[in-house]
């Protein structure tokens, strides 16, 4: 029995889930300015991965209907939240096909095989327990229970992170810094503290070394156009890689054409891994910045950032890493990597959108010029002069997105109570899961097949277009992303304008996929999806 289930009602520290009366409603508690106020426990420290409370009966959210079909999580043994729980869980025989009457499973026993070796050493993960912490899951769509699989795009927020949010505006909104008294010393206590908890998930030196910024593509303008135009000059060159984003190609296009450097293209295999003797031979003397995204959006690679960092360190050049498709999938280090600059979106976290962060050594940051001019960033201003803040206040002129960079805060450490490793290698399960079971679907093509992926399962279906399939799938409650995923680049390169994404969180579970697949071999087969 582990531990959670020994200690009763939760392990110390843990609030049981409870839409029970009275009770808080979360498998994970939150910490910070909030939790204190709402007398919510401390949470045990950065980098313990805990296993989930006994939650207690599920009993619907207030106010929503139960929707949740019955799972069996791999590795779930009783005494965990949804062990406990009023869901029935199988626990062996078919995937459970909770929508398709009659369809046919695609793989008999297929989830104890994909996953060799998996002895629950590790500390359980509980899709469900997690699943229950987002209300939007329990939405219906076409009549059927929503199954959110467009998490590249955006991912769902925790009932944590809604409150935060509530709890802000209900007792701690202020403007920051300028104010003295006592609300805006809340505020800027519980934004500064977000900043901190951004610090601590990136791991890196210090929190002066995090700007707050709407999100990766912001960051990366402003890297492009103040530290680029200061930095690159004609004839110099620019490294990116062929799996780029939209958002890492053109901000380093525009400074290209704006100073006549030059944009080189780092190729990839067949697999849509980047081909690192290729990318070798594009650094040189020339090289002043390298801009890699960690996890590419449209085929999910996840890319060798380390190797392509320290290599295009040794020619002297700079690097950025985009991680917008990395940070709710693995973790990152800062002090590891040891990338120049590291850019995500709190919207692809659990986090608020219109909220991101760049992380920047502070050397760098601080020879930056700043790239608007505002209240918040300048220390000293007449009409013949303006005396700059450090880093991070140079680079937030004027009133930022206060509230959601304390959000973000929230969702960081909802994602810390978890635990990342717990999250990346539940995640490698699923993934392994589906790329199996989509192989079974007879005209499916996967595009990107690289052997260390992460979140992103991209594909064409013989006969149809990726919009067929995805109104398709919309029919059957199945949210995915059809089109071109703005990375137009990395899909020609595979022959394709457009492709279907279907991209997992660690809310998703093995009857997602199988809902996935059934309704892809159901489309395929020319029957009604459902
Ligand atoms: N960049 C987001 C995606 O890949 C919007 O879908």
């Amino acid at each position: 029995m582990p531990p959670s289930a020994a200690a009763g009602p939760g392990p110390a520290g843990f609030a049981p889930f409870a839409a029970q009366a009275g009770g808080s409603h979360y498998a994970i508690p939150y910490a910070g300015a909030a939790a204190q106020a709402m007398n919510l426990p401390e949470p045990p420290a950065f980098g313990t991965d805990i296993p989930f409370a006994d939650t207690g009966p599920f009993t619907g959210f207030p106010g929503v209907p139960s929707v949740l079909p019955s799972y069996e999580i791999p590795g779930s043994n009783s005494g965990t939240s949804a062990g406990t729980g009023a869901l029935p869980i199988p626990r062996t025989g078919e995937p459970s096909f909770y929508f398709l009457e009659g369809a046919t499973p695609f793989g008999s026993g297929a989830r104890a095989s994909a996953m060799p070796g998996f002895t629950g050493a590790h500390p359980p993960f509980d899709a469900n327990a997690v699943r229950r912490d987002f209300p939007i899951l329990g939405e219906r769509v076409n009549g059927r229970p929503l199954i959110w699989l467009d998490n590249a795009a955006t991912t769902q927020k925790p009932q944590s992170v809604i409150d935060r949010l509530t709890y802000f505006y209900q007792h701690e909104n202020s403007n920051i810094h300028r104010a003295a008294h006592e609300l805006a010393a809340r505020a800027t206590d519980a934004y500064e503290g977000a900043r901190e908890t951004v610090r601590r998930f990136l791991n890196a030196p210090s929190a002066d070394e995090i700007v707050f910024l709407r999100g990766t593509t912001e960051a990366i303008n402003l890297v492009a156009h103040s530290w680029g135009r200061q930095n690159v000059r004609e004839g110099d060159e620019i490294v990116i890689t062929w799996l780029e984003h939209h958002a890492n190609i053109v901000p380093w296009q525009q400074l290209c054409n704006a100073v006549g450097a030059k944009l080189r293209v780092a190729p990839v295999d067949d697999d849509g891994q980047i081909l690192l003797d290729e990318y070798q031979k594009l650094l040189g003397s020339r090289t002043k910045v390298v801009s890699l995204s960690q996890v590419s959006n449209a085929l999910g690679t996840v890319t060798p950032a380390r190797e392509m960092i320290e290599m295009a360190h040794r020619v002297g050049a700079r690097v950025l890493v985009d991680g917008a498709q990395s940070v709710s999938h693995m973790r990152v280090d800062m002090q590891q990597l040891d990338c120049d600059w590291f850019v995500f979106s709190g919207h692809k976290v659990f986090g608020p959108t219109g909220i991101g962060a760049l992380y920047g050594k502070r050397d760098l940051l601080n020879s930056t010029p700043p790239w608007q001019g505002g209240g918040n960033m300048i220390q000293n201003v007449t009409f013949e002069k303006t005396e700059y803040h450090e880093a991070p206040a140079r680079f937030e002129a004027g009133t930022g997105n206060i509230a959601d960079a304390v959000g973000l805060g929230a969702a960081l450490e909802y994602v810390e109570r978890i635990g990342i490793d717990n999250i990346n290698r539940y995640e490698h399960e699923l993934m392994a899961y589906a790329t199996r079971g989509l192989s079974t679907v007879p005209g499916l093509r996967l595009i990107g097949t690289a052997k260390d992926k992460a979140g992103v399962l991209s594909l064409a279906l013989k006969g149809f277009t990726t919009e067929e399939v995805g109104s398709g799938l919309n029919e059957a409650g199945i949210a995915v992303r059809a089109g071109h995923h703005c990375a137009q680049p990395i899909l020609r390169r595979f022959g394709l304008e457009t492709t279907v994404r279907p991209s997992l969180a660690m809310y998703n579970t093995f009857a997602d996929v199988d809902a996935l697949v059934t309704a892809l071999h159901r489309l395929r087969g020319g029957r009604n999806i459902f």
